[in-house]
């Protein structure tokens, strides 16, 4: 995960083209993922430009023991370093501890009716966090902004945020405490929702967005305006019917790194809106067919493997198009072995063999050239279409009324757990605790700082 290029934040922003460093190279933004290294994004140094913090041994000791205290483990991508970043996970490990109430939010942008597996990383992870700290979970379906970035209609977008709750549910939410919804619905109809979106507009100037996202004159106003969309469910105010309208439940979101910009953002305003900052947990990206200079996307099919490929399909995916860090010839790679750190397969395994001590023959087997290419690949396949395989079962049990009952914007049953606080309690707090101007604008700042400097 170390050794590459520095990295560029995005491809387009001002303060980001000031920085004249020959070894800045690969970019990293919600819209394009791009490294030159064969290893892929240096994730190590992109911690340093971004501001967040590296999940350590401290960290993950923490999560062992919650886990143990729960009789479960570790879920891999936590245990395995997958989920690498973070900012405030120690605070949220804490309230657990504590006994305190947090929430976990995270989303989807339905531009296709196929999601690929790297967006089971996050889902995955979302609902085994679900599982350990019993907690609810929003999910949100970007279907506005879709329909401002791609050429779709909005209907075609609304349709795929449907399509794609078929895929989130099949991840296995408890449908009690999990709230799925579109923008395009449920802003519409939620008053506290828009209100926050109002506030958070309000604190962030052009100049902020365009130096985080690096947008330019001739993007549409809805685009300028939409990073206050994703803000807005960082803050439990947004759902009421679950929330009960209090502020100060605080909330963790598990996404890929890809979507930091948005919660800097977020981050930024939070204090000034007398809020708690959402914490995040940061994926790597889940590589490419081709390779992990880039992350599979599902706007490149050839890169992808999709949740709705058949088993054959999987199985021709994988023989022809994933990258092979074996030799040229049987003889040279039984004398040289294979080369894992670039190896697409031996990655994929990474992410969804659970077996620790099997993953590990499979390195050292490979790396010796014991292993062949071939058979290396036929252990993925054999894994990836039972995942696929389970998943699709699992899909078409959801029905309409399924899909409605986890978008339906009635009092959650959980909701009894967060009474509402009496007129005028959190007033108090909020004078105590409102940072001053500078610590409200740390997050932005520290943005610039990092870049400036680098
Ligand atoms: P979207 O649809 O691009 O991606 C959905 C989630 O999947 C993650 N992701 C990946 N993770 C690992 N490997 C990959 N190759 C890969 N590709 C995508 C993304 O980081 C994301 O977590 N604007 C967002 C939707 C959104 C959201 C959120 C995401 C709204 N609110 C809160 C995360 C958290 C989007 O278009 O995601």
């Amino acid at each position: 995960m170390s050794g590459g290029p520095t990295v560029q934040i995005t491809d387009s922003m001002d303060t980001v083209n000031e920085v004249n460093d020959e070894n800045v190279e690969d970019i990293v933004d919600p819209w394009t993922v791009q490294s030159s290294n064969a290893k892929g994004v240096d994730y190590d140094k992109l911690i340093k430009r971004f501001g967040s913090s590296k999940i350590d041994e401290s960290l993950l000791n923490r999560f062992e023991k919650i886990a143990a205290s729960r009789g479960q483990k570790v879920h891999p991508f936590i245990k395995r370093g997958l989920f690498f970043s973070h900012r405030d996970l120690d605070h949220i490990l804490s309230l657990h501890e504590q006994g305190k109430h947090f929430y976990l939010y995270t989303g989807r942008g339905p531009s296709s009716a196929a999601m690929h597996m790297g967006h089971l990383i996050p889902f995955m992870t979302t609902r085994y966090l679900q599982k350990l700290f019993d907690v609810p979970v929003v999910i949100q379906l970007t279907d506005d902004e879709k329909f401002l970035w791609k050429d779709l209609q909005l209907e075609e977008c609304f349709g795929l945020s449907r399509e794609n709750t078929k895929d989130i549910i099949a991840c296995g939410f408890d449908p009690e405490k999990t709230f799925i919804f579109s923008d395009l619905s449920y802003i519409g109809s939620c008053k506290e929702f828009y209100w926050n979106m109002k506030r958070i507009e309000k604190l962030v100037t052009f100049n902020q967005v365009k130096g985080i996202f690096g947008f330019g004159d001739s993007d549409c106003i809805g685009k300028i305006s939409f990073p206050a969309i994703q803000a807005a469910p960082s803050f439990s105010s947004s759902f009421p019917h679950i929330f009960n309208g209090r502020t100060d439940i605080p909330c963790l979101i598990p996404c890929a790194i890809d979507q930091d910009p948005y919660f800097r953002m977020t981050r930024d305003v939070a204090p000034r809106l007398h809020l708690s900052k959402p914490a995040l947990m940061h994926s790597v990206f889940f590589p490419a067919l081709q390779g992990a200079q880039t992350k599979m996307s599902a706007s490149d099919p050839t890169s992808s493997v999709f949740l709705t490929d058949t088993l054959a399909q999987i199985k021709k995916k994988i023989n022809k198009y994933a990258f092979s860090g074996g030799r040229d010839t049987i003889e040279e790679h039984r004398k040289y072995g294979g080369d894992c750190e670039v190896d697409v397969s031996f990655q994929y395994l990474q992410f969804f063999l659970d077996d620790d001590d099997e993953l590990e023959q499979i390195r050292k087997d490979y790396s010796s050239g014991a292993l062949l290419t071939g058979e290396l690949k036929q252990k993925l396949i054999k894994i990836l279409q039972e995942l696929v395989g389970h998943h699709q079962a699992e899909r078409a049990k959801v029905t309409e009324e399924v899909i409605n009952y986890f978008w339906r914007t009635d009092k959650y049953a959980c909701s009894e757990k967060y009474p509402p606080l009496p007129k005028g309690s959190d007033k108090k707090k909020k004078k105590k605790g409102t940072p001053k101007t500078k610590e409200a604008t740390d997050e932005i700042g520290n943005l610039k700082v990092t870049r400036e400097t680098t």
